[in-house]
């Protein structure tokens, strides 16, 4: 660990016990298990080889925890999907979770594969097995990069084309709204913007709801432009709503907007 564990932001993990600080034990009791999960994670990921260690906790989210993993030597980034504050988690819920988790790790690893190989600025993915993924660490390999909303740019504008770029790329030749795309969801590194947290993005194809692809596309473009309120860079999110959709529509849904009308009418 050594050097890495010295830049651990979360040393300590108050994070980590505050989130797993308690947890429905075997048999319904809570327990407290602090840094078990740590221990959890770490032997999963080693067992399923998708990492020859586990460091550290780096962030901690409502579905998917973030940890800094080894691969002989190379730091790494581990994406793990689970509830992890299960204690009020009913019955139901805790036997249809696994599965979804599963399926949001596939999902992520899937979406984030199509992205890099249309060239995108996207982590490269490296594994994926049960809820687990694994996907190359941006920043400098102790040290995660910052995300868009920690950092102050120096040419905000061509940042701006930057991210609109690289999302057109997602939605004209990926075929995906990103759905949560934000100053939180980009990062920044190498003087670049690096997109990232792709499971909720909807595929828009020939049985898309355009409406509501039109509806995503808008609320991710406008989110990204209030970040840049700070540099004073106004643009019109209609007109940039409209560059993306008349770069790709799926053809048999070029007239929806007459058909959501016809649609409002019957
Ligand atoms: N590949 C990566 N390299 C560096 N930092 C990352 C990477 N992936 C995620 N992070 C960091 O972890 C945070 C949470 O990851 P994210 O995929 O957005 O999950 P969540 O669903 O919890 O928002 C990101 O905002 C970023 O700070
Ligand atoms: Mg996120």
């Amino acid at each position: 660990m050594g050097v890495i564990e010295k830049f651990n932001p979360l040393k300590g993990s108050a994070l980590s016990r505050k989130r797993d600080g308690q947890k429905a034990g075997k048999w319904g009791k809570k327990v407290a298990i602090g840094e078990i999960n740590l221990v959890e994670v770490r032997t999963d990921a080693v067992r399923f080889g998708l990492a020859t260690d586990v460091l550290f906790q780096l962030k901690a989210g409502k579905e998917a925890s973030i940890f800094l993993a080894d691969w002989k030597g190379y730091p790494i980034l581990l994406k793990a999907y689970r509830f992890w504050q299960t204690a009020q988690a009913s019955k139901k819920k805790n036997v249809y979770a696994p599965a979804k988790m599963e399926a949001l790790a596939a999902k992520e690893f899937d979406i984030l594969s199509l992205c890099f190989k249309k060239g995108m600025n996207v982590p490269t993915p490296i594994g994926r097995v049960g809820n687990y993924l694994t996907m190359r660490l941006i920043g400098d390999g102790t040290k995660p990069a910052p995300q868009l909303r920690n950092v102050y740019l120096d040419d905000p504008e061509a940042a701006l084309d930057t991210i609109l770029d690289q999302y057109l790329i997602m939605y004209r030749d990926a075929h995906y709204t990103h759905g949560d795309l934000s100053a939180y969801n980009i990062l920044w590194w190498d003087d670049r913007p690096w997109i990232i947290d792709v499971p909720q993005a909807y595929k828009v194809d020939v049985y898309c709801d355009m409406m509501k692809v039109e509806a995503l596309l808008r609320r991710d473009i406008r989110n990204v432009l209030s970040y840049f309120a700070q540099y004073r860079i106004n643009r019109n999110i209609e007109h940039i709503v409209n560059v993306f959709l008349s770069e790709y529509i799926p053809r048999n849904l070029r007239n929806y907007r007459e058909l959501a009308v016809e649609g409002e009418l019957l």
